[in-house]
């Protein structure tokens, strides 16, 4: 590394390394199927790759629940796969990122083990147990899987311990400078086997105020939303700035932490000094989730929504740092799913997507398969659903009363296995992805036509699409400064479905337009612009454009003082 900020110039690549690629044959992908596919990461262009966790779990919630921090999982390798991926990564200028979990573990790690075989222990301060009342959890907090935050420890009388999300993954007691330390050094012992850096996980989950319990129940099964208590509360500053100078400064590490962080406070998060070099923004990612987060409904979101969010969040994050963008993770459906209506989901639109988050100010996060346009996959029942937050929503709409066709419909669009399906590599068996009879999740049936082969032997395929704007943002040209580093300004146009900015430097312009809607549109331009990228034509010297449906133009030119 280390040109000072590195992580502006790059791009990310998210791996979900259960489905990227099989090398062993056992339907699970593993470290060896991403060492196996590093010359593709070249192809694409991007320089960072994101592994969603590998250290050792019992997987109740996709390797979120971490059983021993030191150890990559069986499943995926060995410590020396990690090593290897590492270095033979490097040798191609490219970084690895892993996600750091330490918001809890799983109740398999052996500390939580010896909190309950020994109360007595020193472990037993590890986690945050709590008597009950009268046999019943110490308050009404409601985990952000479902039902009661609190379970009841088992063979003890009236003792229950805190976990946020599932059961299966206790909270850890950060106000214990132990929990702290360990935490330090396990970090400090990646990044010193040269990891560019790490994703933080439900970071601003850390501190809890018990002392403040019962809240008014705000759903049909009487419990209360957790995150009023354990989100973003003062005192977390020290232990979030604390870690940073110990760790990721130290090694100049590249962090982005999922983190929905007020703008009163955005620079003591991603300022000069702030604890993060970056976060993620859920303002339009999560549009289409109601604010009750019951995800099997969907909300009434518009465009002009849209719009407003993408360009706030734009305005607001160059005010105090720097931004992560992306349309897909882990944790979302298919962007294409997502924001189009189903008559106009095709290569056309999911080029226009691309456009318009792959131009944003922020490093571009791009999530395994996004690039060849994959989409949500129509599973056949309710077992075919591996995500713990699936399961659980489904059983919240049952209980809201829903009918089961009704939310298995929700499931399909808003499920975080839509995004988990095995990576689609080629036409052949399982997609490419593995030689297994059966893969840990089905594959989606559309991999005969969206899959990696096919898309680099079509110049016109989606893939190729990104692969230009990779480049645009990777490789030196004429409007490079513009597109990393240029101040976003919104072009103002009078139709609300147009999302319309500029990127601008001193000496070049790029101007991005992108018409969100089903119909023709006019829009004004303000000079003589060359055209970049985009998929739709383009004519020079016109003083006003006419976008097609879901067209999108990104056009430069230099600006007046540098002529
Ligand atoms: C984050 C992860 C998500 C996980 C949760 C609990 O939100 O992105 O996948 O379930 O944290 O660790």
């Amino acid at each position: 590394m280390n040109e000072k900020e590195w992580w502006k110039k790059s791009i990310v690549y998210q791996i979900y390394p259960r489905s990227f690629m099989d090398q062993n044959g056992d339907g699970v992908g593993d470290l060896q199927g991403i060492i196996s596919k590093l010359d593709y990461f070249q192809e694409l262009g991007v320089n960072v790759i994101w592994l969603c966790p590998v250290y050792q779990s019992p997987m109740d919630d996709g390797g979120y629940d971490i059983a021993d921090y030191y150890q990559i999982d069986p499943m995926f390798g060995t410590n020396q796969d990690m090593d290897q991926l590492i270095e033979q990564a490097d040798a191609r200028g490219i970084k690895i990122l892993m996600d750091l979990v330490v918001n809890h573990t799983s109740d398999e790690h052996a500390w939580f083990q010896e909190a309950l075989t020994d109360p007595n222990s020193k472990y037993r301060d590890y986690y945050i147990f709590r008597k009950g009342i009268d046999g019943q959890a110490p308050n009404n907090w409601r985990s952000y899987f479902g039902g009661s935050a609190w379970e009841k420890v088992p063979n003890e009388e009236n003792m229950f311990y805190l976990h946020a999300f599932s059961k299966k993954q206790p909270d850890l007691n950060w106000e214990n400078p132990e929990v702290r330390e360990e935490c330090i050094n396990m970090i400090n012992w990646w990044l010193e086997k040269g990891l560019g850096g790490f994703r933080i996980d439900a970071i601003l989950n850390l501190k809890k105020r018990i002392e403040y319990g019962q809240l008014p129940a705000d759903g049909e099964d009487g419990l209360a939303f957790i995150g009023h208590w354990i989100l973003n509360q003062p005192g977390i500053e020290e232990w979030l700035a604390e870690i940073d100078q110990r760790t990721f400064r130290k090694y100049n590490a590249l962090t982005v932490a999922e983190a929905d962080v007020p703008e009163d406070q955005l620079s003591r998060y991603i300022g000069e000094d702030g604890y993060f070099r970056m976060i993620f923004d859920f303002s339009y990612t999560d549009i289409d989730v109601p604010e009750t987060g019951e995800w099997f409904l969907q909300s009434n979101w518009t465009v002009k929504e849209l719009k407003e969010n993408i360009l706030q969040n734009e305005l607001t994050t160059q005010k105090f740092g720097w931004g992560a963008k992306y349309l897909e993770n882990h944790d979302q459906p298919r962007s294409i799913n997502k924001y189009l209506p189903n008559e106009y989901q095709n290569d056309h639109s999911k080029k226009m997507l691309a456009t318009l988050f792959m131009m944003l100010q922020g490093t571009p996060f791009i999530y395994q398969g996004q690039e060849i346009g994959m989409t949500n996959i129509r599973m056949d029942e309710m077992s075919d659903y591996d995500d713990i937050a699936t399961h659980d929503q489904y059983r919240r709409a049952m209980l809201s009363g829903m009918s089961p066709e009704a939310a298995f419909e929700g499931m399909y669009l808003r499920s975080r296995d839509n995004n988990r399906t095995p990576m689609q590599w080629s036409d052949q068996k399982n997609a490419g992805f593995s030689g297994a009879e059966q893969t840990w999740i089905k594959v989606n049936s559309n991999y005969q036509t969206i899959n990696v082969e096919a898309e680099l032997n079509d110049d016109q395929s989606v893939l190729a699409f990104y692969q230009k704007l990779i480049a645009l943002r990777r490789q030196a040209g004429p409007y490079q400064e513009a597109i990393i580093f240029g101040e976003v300004v919104p072009y103002e146009v009078p139709q609300e479905e147009i999302i319309a900015y500029k990127r601008s430097t001193a000496e070049e312009e790029v101007l991005v337009i992108v018409n969100f809607s089903a119909n023709h549109q006019i829009v004004k331009l303000d000079g003589s612009y060359e055209l970049l990228i985009g998929n739709q034509a383009y004519q020079t010297n016109l003083e006003q454009i006419k976008l097609v449906p879901y067209g999108s133009l990104v056009l430069g030119k230099k600006s007046e003082e540098s002529k």
